[in-house]
This record gives C-alpha cells, sequence and structure tokens, in this order.
C-alpha cells in the first residue's frame, strides 16, 4: 500500500480486514461476466427485487413523485434529524405494519424515528458508535449479512460471541440465543445483540411462540443490552406462521436492562436501494417521557452530524408526498402488494420443488420470508466449491461459509430471477454432485 506511512492504525486495520465485496459483490460479478457469455446464465445472486423481465422492481407511484420536485426539495440541506414531516410519515407508516394492539404501546415506549444518511448500513454504523466500544461483545448469528462483519467487526472493532440461528437440520432456533445471553452476562458488563429477520442469508423468520422464548430471556437480563434489529427485508413473509412484521413491537417493554433499536430504511421497503435512507428508532424497556426520548434523539443527531451528516433529502420529500396524501398511499400500497405476490409466487415454487425430491448434497433451510433461500451443504464440499460448480453448470449464487458455527450453504436470491426460470434454476441446483 503507497500510503503505508501515512495511515492511521484504523486505516491500517481496515486496508487489512474490510472485505469490500462483503463475501457477495465478487460473486455477483462473477455471474454477470457468465451472463454475458450466455444468454442461458440464470443469476441468483443479486440482493434485489426484479421484475420477471430482469428491471428493477420500483414503486411507479414514488418514482412519479421524485420526478416532481423541485430544485429546493431535491438539494436543499435535510435537516440532521430528518424532514419532521417525513420522519412522522415514517412512524406512522411503521406503526401500521404492525397488529393494530401492537401499535400504542410501541409508539409509547419508543423514540420517533431519526434519519440515517446512507441507508440501513449507515444506520446500523451510527447505532453501533452510540452504544459500543472497540472491544466490547456484540452476539452474532451464524447466518449474517456479510456487511455485519465489516461494520461491527471489522470497522468497529467490536468482540464476536456468535449464536446459532438455523442449526444442521435447517430449523430457526433463539435457544442458542437465550442460551447465550444468560452465559454472557456472568461475564460481560454490556451486550450487544445482532437481530436480523426476514434474515439474510437463510430467508428465515420467526414464529411468535419463538420470540416469545426470546421476550422471555430478555425479561431476566441483569446487564445492559442492546439489540440492533435489522429490518432490512422486513415485511416481505409468505407464511401465515411467521411473524410478518418487525420484532421491535415485542422487544420494547421486557425490561429496563433492554433496549432496542430498529434499523429499518427505504432500500427495501420502497424498492429504493439507491436512495440511501436508512432510519433508527430506539425502544425502551418502559415508558419516558417525552423530553427523555428527545434527549436520546438529540444524540443520536450528534452521532449523525459527527459522521455522515444529514440524509438525502429528495427521497424524504418524494416519500412524505405520497405516504400524506390518502390516494397516493392506497396506490403505493397496491404497488407494494403487487410486487411481494411476484415474491410469493417465485417463493412458492422454489420451496415446492425442494419438498418433491432430495438431493445427495443440498438441504434446504426451512426459509419463510424474504429474498432468498438457503440451502445447506450434507457432505464435505464447501459452498465455494458448490458456487464454483454451479456458476459453471449456468446458475450464480452466493456461497455463506461460517467456520466457527459449521455453517456451509449457498443462498440462492429468488428475488432477482424470473418464475419462469426457477424450475431451470432448481434443476442445476440439485443437478449438483
Ligand atoms: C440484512 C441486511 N441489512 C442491511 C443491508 C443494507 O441495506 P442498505 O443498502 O440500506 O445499506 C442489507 C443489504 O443487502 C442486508 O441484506
Amino acid at each position: 500500500m503507497i500510503l503505508e506511512k501515512y495511515l492511521s492504525k484504523k486505516g491500517q486495520y481496515l486496508e487489512n480486514n474490510v472485505d469490500l465485496s462483503a463475501s457477495t459483490i465478487a460473486w455477483g460479478l462473477k455471474a454477470k461476466t457468465r451472463a454475458k457469455e450466455s444468454s442461458d446464465f440464470i443469476n441468483a445472486t443479486t440482493g434485489t427485487a426484479t421484475e420477471d423481465d430482469g428491471r428493477l422492481m420500483v414503486l411507479p407511484t414514488l418514482y412519479d413523485e421524485l420526478r416532481q420536485l423541485t430544485g429546493d426539495q431535491l438539494f436543499a440541506y435535510a435537516n440532521m434529524r430528518g424532514l419532521h414531516t417525513f420522519v412522522q410519515a415514517w412512524k406512522k407508516d411503521t406503526l401500521e405494519s404492525y397488529p393494530t394492539e401492537l401499535r400504542k404501546k410501541t409508539e409509547d415506549l419508543s423514540t420517533l424515528p431519526i434519519t440515517a444518511c446512507g441507508g440501513l448500513t449507515g444506520g446500523l454504523m451510527l447505532a453501533g458508535q452510540i452504544f459500543f466500544d472497540k472491544g466490547d461483545t456484540l452476539l452474532a448469528p451464524n447466518t449474517r449479512w456479510g456487511n455485519v462483519d465489516n461494520v461491527f467487526f471489522k470497522n468497529q472493532q467490536l468482540k464476536e460471541i456468535p449464536y446459532k440461528l438455523v442449526d444442521q437440520e435447517g430449523n430457526l432456533s433463539l435457544s442458542n440465543l437465550s442460551d447465550k445471553l444468560i452465559e454472557c452476562q456472568k461475564t460481560e458488563k454490556k451486550i450487544g445483540v445482532y437481530l436480523n429477520f426476514p434474515n439474510n442469508p437463510s430467508g428465515i423468520s420467526p414464529t411468535l411462540d419463538q420470540i416469545k422464548e426470546l421476550q422471555e430471556t430478555l425479561e431476566k437480563i441483569t446487564v445492559p443490552t442492546v439489540l440492533f434489529l435489522d429490518d432490512a427485508y422486513e415485511n416481505y413473509c409468505y407464511e401465515d406462521d411467521v411473524v410478518n412484521h418487525s420484532i421491535f413491537p415485542y422487544l420494547v417493554g421486557l425490561n429496563d436492562n433492554v433496549v432496542a433499536v430498529k434499523i429499518d430504511g427505504v432500500s427495501k421497503r420502497y424498492c429504493a436501494y439507491g436512495a440511501r435512507l436508512g432510519t433508527m428508532t430506539v425502544g425502551f424497556g418502559s415508558e419516558r417521557d417525552e423530553e427523555e426520548k428527545v434527549q436520546v434523539r438529540e444524540l443520536m443527531a450528534k452521532a449523525a452530524r459527527t459522521n455522515t451528516s444529514s440524509a438525502p433529502r429528495g427521497i424524504q420529500e418524494a416519500l412524505t408526498n405520497v405516504l400524506t396524501d390518502e390516494r397516493k398511499k392506497e396506490q403505493i400500497k397496491k404497488e407494494k402488494l403487487r410486487n411481494l405476490n411476484i415474491l410469493s409466487r417465485r417463493y412458492k415454487l422454489i420451496k415446492k420443488l425442494g419438498e418433491e425430491i432430495t438431493s445427495e448434497v443440498l438441504k434446504p433451510v426451512k426459509f419463510n420470508s424474504g429474498f432468498f433461500g438457503y440451502y445447506l451443504i450434507k457432505n464435505q464440499q464447501t459452498a465455494t466449491e458448490i458456487s464454483t460448480k454451479l456458476l459453471e453448470k449456468g446458475l450464480g449464487t452466493i456461497p455463506f461459509v461460517n467456520t466457527v458455527n459449521d455453517l456451509n450453504g449457498i443462498r440462492v436470491a429468488f428475488c432477482s430471477i424470473s418464475e419462469e426460470n426457477i424450475p431451470k434454476a432448481f434443476d442445476i441446483l440439485y443437478s449438483i454432485s
């Protein structure tokens, strides 16, 4: 590195440790190259939802609104905390995604959201900085998005304690997290937990009973514990028995030692990945008065002010216009439902195919939500070897390996392959030996 002598310790650490591809981009590029060489190639590496013809799924109502913004609306600075109209509209939108009986309680127990520049990634980074120092403990699941390692373990240099979210049978379980929490509180002064449902890469979300088990543990926690809820894929659920909204309402009001930070954004919720707008909402263990909530929000604004500053304005203006106009709100709801139905059809098809035959090599986990299917490898091969073979056979996938937790599997992004291509993709997948 030519800048070696100029680098800070942090700069050197980033240079030596961060995987810019977060284990995914490099495989995406390999798949794109193959797709250029052969029109039959199926690229199931991309974690954005696309139409059956390959174009990005966008929400026309939001797109129209963005096109009509004035120069001021697009280019003026936004408030550090987010446009007030936007954060109000976002809060309402989020609360409306919960069952009616959970709304008031959740509102009473949490702050107004605050915007984060840089999408959910920006929110995770800021939230991490507010609560933890280098060397502090973060419990992270065996199935997780690669950039979680970059943000929390490589940039912030937190200490990882892994928990098993998905077992070798492909089932979701929160028991290991509960065990680890109880164990950790004996030695740690403060604990962080990263939770992500629907999960990337496993496509798994919990049932209400599973959440209740976690609630029972959290009620017993005696050291300050911060839960980071990465809600990137919230509401993309395809089965009746899973909780089809953020689990945030179930994690507030449990215990004064537990704070939950909900991190969400427009990336997947409004199919606006490049808009780079995230939000953070803090939830408490018991009711707080307005002044205390404002103080917490101001702290988050201080973190934003000293890092990435205010978030992009145009998307906040456009989405506010949509969410505060009844007709446009109804329209965008329909557009979201249409997209969900397309993903749901692909999900059902790939699940059905997986139930009809068994493979010597692959075992599908019990995915039920999100953008991905995840397949564990039953024999001695590594996920990387399998993804390499699949690439040769005409299917792009992403290997996800976590050696600490014996996790070895590949991710198939049904969000970005057409329904028509799913049987073919599945045939390639299950032809692997
Ligand atoms: C689980 C998860 N969290 C966060 C993100 C990042 O979201 P954003 O693009 O808004 O930074 C992703 C993106 O793929 C993700 O899969």
